[in-house]
């Protein structure tokens, strides 16, 4: 059985400290590449409604719920499961390893706006960011079963990643603390600056426009709830042991719920912000280039290394510098969510191994960095691109299941809400056992089931079936087996 160093345990210097360091793991590159593309195709403005519906039933309650599991049991994820109930280790293991891989592949878009922010120098892309993108930085080939070579550019931008995560994490949160006191700021001030250059633009009001018309007859089709439920749980960090690991280094007489709502709204908040950078741009690149704004990559990588670095070359001046501001802000917003993903892995080793921390964030960051390997092949973009949609769709929606079951059914809930009405400026109510035990089991079994059967009837993104076994399902079964490995040792 696994017993904490409580002892050993580090705090945040304040409540600022760590608010700041959930909001850096909540906001991160899913708010500035995927928020505002998910947001437009699925009904604009309308969109709002299921976000915020998803937010307020789901996100925020699971939200509170790791970090009252946190505050409450005080330890890694592995321990707080234990605590709960010696049965629950493995949900903890299973928790702090899913970030893990996300973080293998998430380290390696970073990898790329960071060859891209020195890139912006002299708009090395050219006229034709597409063929840049894909034939000359990534070389990549037809298909993932083409496995192709290590690139270079992005290797050496992902040692540099990584090595920037080991040097945050391995001293503990008080750094951390100081880390994200620049890396929340920051990018939020870009963000900004980049909205009013684009809103600036000729065009831009028709981007916003695409961005924002609601379209109510969406809300009718299941697709576009599915897809809201699916942003808030990928976007605040949920399920993935990170906000269990931050709560339980707050001191005891620090808040909980009123925390909780202020992260997620921020997160929210800079979200819809992203959007009217993206799209003022996105609108602004179409009237130039006389193409339909359907018609101009609008989602992912797409967005980030083609779109947006086409319609920067385009600006009528200081095109390098607004080039440099946007990855500066995509790296500024990435890193506090990358070491957030690997702490949970570091403090459970730390945990349960007595490693020291330094020695446990080396372990994490070297296993990080060798599975980040497979992405920085040539066909490394289409490995991430399966990997982020099965770990993404399955596994933190399985986890957040998991969470609810185990701790709504087969622990007393009740124990939990007490601890944080003790401790909190808001205080919750009944209310909120009801959203743990019903509507947010509910919600995610469905997302579970229906990705589930859209998966098996339409291979993703017609792949070939076997790289989908071993990217997608494989991944996940891994995890999940040593997750019981680790929980009996
Ligand atoms: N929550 C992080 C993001 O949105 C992972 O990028």
């Amino acid at each position: 059985m696994e017993v904490d160093c409580i002892a050993e345990r580090q705090f945040w210097r304040s409540r600022y400290a760590f608010v700041m360091a959930a909001i850096g793991s909540a906001v991160g590159l899913g708010n500035v590449w995927r928020f505002p593309f998910v947001c437009y195709k699925n009904g604009g403005g309308a969109f709002l409604i299921p976000y915020f519906i998803a937010l307020f039933t789901t996100g925020i309650p699971l939200m509170i719920l790791e970090f009252s599991l946190g505050h409450w049991a005080r330890g890694s994820p592995p321990y707080c499961f234990l605590k709960a109930n010696k049965k629950f280790e493995w949900i903890g293991w299973f928790a702090s390893l899913a970030p893990f891989v996300i973080a293998s592949y998430y380290t390696v878009v970073m990898a790329w706006c960071f060859a891209y922010m020195i890139y912006s120098i002299d708009l090395r892309w050219g006229s034709d960011a597409n063929l840049f993108f894909l034939k000359h930085f990534l070389n990549a080939t037809r298909s993932p079963a083409e496995i192709g070579s290590i690139q270079i550019p992005v290797l050496l931008g992902l040692v540099v990643v990584w090595f920037s995560i080991f040097v945050i994490l391995y001293k503990g949160v008080s750094r951390i603390g100081k880390v994200v006191a620049v890396t929340v700021p920051l990018p939020t001030i870009l963000l900004i600056i980049l909205t009013i250059r684009g809103l600036t633009l000729p065009g831009a009001m028709e981007g916003i426009d695409y961005y924002l018309t609601p379209d109510f007859s969406k809300l009718s089709h299941f697709k576009v709830w599915l897809s809201a439920y699916a942003q808030v749980f990928f976007s605040l960090s949920l399920a993935q042991g990170i906000l269990i690991t931050y709560a339980s280094f707050l001191r005891k007489e620090s808040d909980i719920t009123n925390n909780a709502f202020i992260i997620s709204l921020a997160d929210a908040g800079t979200s819809f912000l992203a959007g009217f950078a993206v799209f003022s741009i996105v609108g602004y690149l179409s009237l130039m280039k006389g193409i339909g704004i359907e018609n101009l990559g609008l989602a992912g990588p797409h967005l980030t290394f083609v779109t947006y670095p086409t319609a920067i070359s385009l600006l009528p001046f200081g095109t390098w510098l607004f080039g440099m501001i946007f990855y500066i802000a995509l790296l500024a917003f990435g890193i506090d969510s990358a070491f957030s993903m690997i702490e949970p892995l570091a403090t459970s080793i730390n945990s349960k191994w007595k490693f020291s921390k330094g020695k446990a964030t080396a372990i994490a960051c070297a296993l990080g960095f060798l599975s980040s390997l497979i992405f920085v092949t040539s066909s490394g973009i289409y490995w991430l691109d399966i990997v982020d949609h099965f770990v993404a769709n399955f596994c933190l929606v399985l986890i957040g299941l998991l969470e609810c079951i185990s701790l709504g059914y087969l622990f007393d809930l009740k124990k939990l809400r007490e601890h944080a009405n003790e401790v909190s400026d808001i205080t919750i109510g009944r209310w909120w056992d009801f959203l743990i035990k019903f509507v947010a089991p509910l919600s995610l079994l469905t997302l579970l089931v229906a990705s589930v059967v859209e998966n098996i009837s339409v291979p993703y993104n017609n792949y070939p079936t076997w790289c989908l076994l071993v990217g997608g399902v494989m991944p996940g079964a891994m995890i999940f087996i040593l997750s019981f490995i680790f929980a009996n040792r």
